[in-house]
């Protein structure tokens, strides 16, 4: 592997969604290992207080590696924490040897530059059982469990808390303050939100069981009804978006099973972008203890949820790319 080589295999990884786009990472390449840490200076201290979610995003971007080095036609091998003495060296890609590149290979890796989160509504077109499936495998492979919210009373008890966290953080000023640093209006900026891959509606108007965050809280009017369209107040209620709602979780519910939740995060994501889907996480629920341990209590669920992820079709071919910091900003080449 030459240095080009390992600047398109960060340039990869670096494409991993971030909550908030904090892309809270750095790497470095020893001769044919790859190191990913996390930088802690880009925490979110008030959202994400353990630095869970930011380990996930950490976990998704050493998994798009994997699969950018599969697709450069080499095998890797994955040690997770590999050095107790340093916490923020997430994990260490070693070369293992050349891979005849397969079409899946080829696919998945390809895939990693048209993934984007879809937070507009989906088509009305069901995500077919196959392909629910197969997510649901590629999570397996990691010993990380994919779940569909299909039951009804699943499914109202999952709204309900993603709608009530929702409510709790619009209600925190520390929260909205948070949320708004990472907003970007400069087309230019190279982390954070950008302003227009959210859209520009409220939420809370949206026809849908499931909100999807406000990244514009504070800056909405007071009467927000449900449903309503101000230029034809009659006009019949629009047809309910129905996307498909899986919860990603782990058995544990320590570093280790972040890291490994954000590499099945991040098969699922790639696969799913394959299939023609895309996605969009509802995190809110998980943001906070109370509602995260509500979530466990009301699906009965043994383990640790951790992502809940809106899939379906995206209603129209933009393909909105949110940037990234260059690769000289976050590789450093060790010899
Ligand atoms: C752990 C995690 C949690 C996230 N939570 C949310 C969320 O609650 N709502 C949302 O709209 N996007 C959420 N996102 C998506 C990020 O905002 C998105 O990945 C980032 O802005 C980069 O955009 P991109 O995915 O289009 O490349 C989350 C991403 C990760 C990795």
């Amino acid at each position: 592997m030459d240095r080009e080589q390992w600047s398109r295999v960060v340039e990869a990884a670096t494409r991993a969604p971030s909550i908030h786009n904090t892309q809270p990472w750095s790497f470095s390449v020893t001769g044919d290992r790859l190191d990913v840490r996390t930088d802690a200076a880009r925490a979110l201290h008030t959202l994400d207080r353990t630095g869970r979610q930011r380990v996930i995003s950490c976990g998704v971007a050493v998994e798009f590696a994997v699969v950018a080095l599969r697709a450069e036609g080499v095998d890797v091998a994955v040690e997770l924490q590999p050095d107790p003495a340093s916490p923020e060296l997430l994990a260490t890609l070693t070369v293992t040897g050349p891979r005849e590149v397969s079409e899946a290979d080829r696919a998945l890796g390809a895939a990693i530059a048209s993934r984007h989160t879809e937070r507009a509504p989906f088509r009305a077109q069901a995500v077919p059982a196959e392909v629910v499936d197969d997510l649901q495998r590629a999570a397996g492979t990691f010993s990380v469990w994919l779940k569909p919210i299909t039951e009804a009373d699943e499914e109202v008890a999952t709204a309900f808390l993603v709608a009530r966290a929702e409510e709790l953080e619009q209600s925190e000023p520390e929260y909205v303050e948070e949320l708004q640093r990472w907003l970007r209006t400069d087309p230019a900026a190279t982390d954070g939100i950008p302003v227009v891959s959210v859209p520009a509606e409220d939420p809370a108007t949206r026809p849908s069981n499931w909100l999807i965050r406000d990244f514009a809280v504070g800056t909405r009017p007071a009467d927000r009804s449900p449903f309503h369209n101000p230029d034809d107040p009659d006009a019949p209620p629009p047809a309910v978006e129905r996307p498909t709602v899986v919860l990603v979780g782990t058995d544990n519910d320590d570093e280790i099973a972040w890291l490994t939740a954000g590499r099945a995060l991040g098969q699922v994501l790639l696969r799913a972008t394959v299939a023609g889907l895309a996605a969009s996480p509802l995190t809110q629920a998980l943001d906070w203890p109370a509602t995260r341990t509500q979530l466990r209590g009301r699906l009965s669920l043994v383990g640790h949820p951790q992502m809940l992820l809106r899939l379906g079709y995206p209603s129209s071919d933009r393909t909105p790319s949110t940037n990234r910091r260059p690769v000289a900003e976050v590789l450093t080449f060790a010899d």
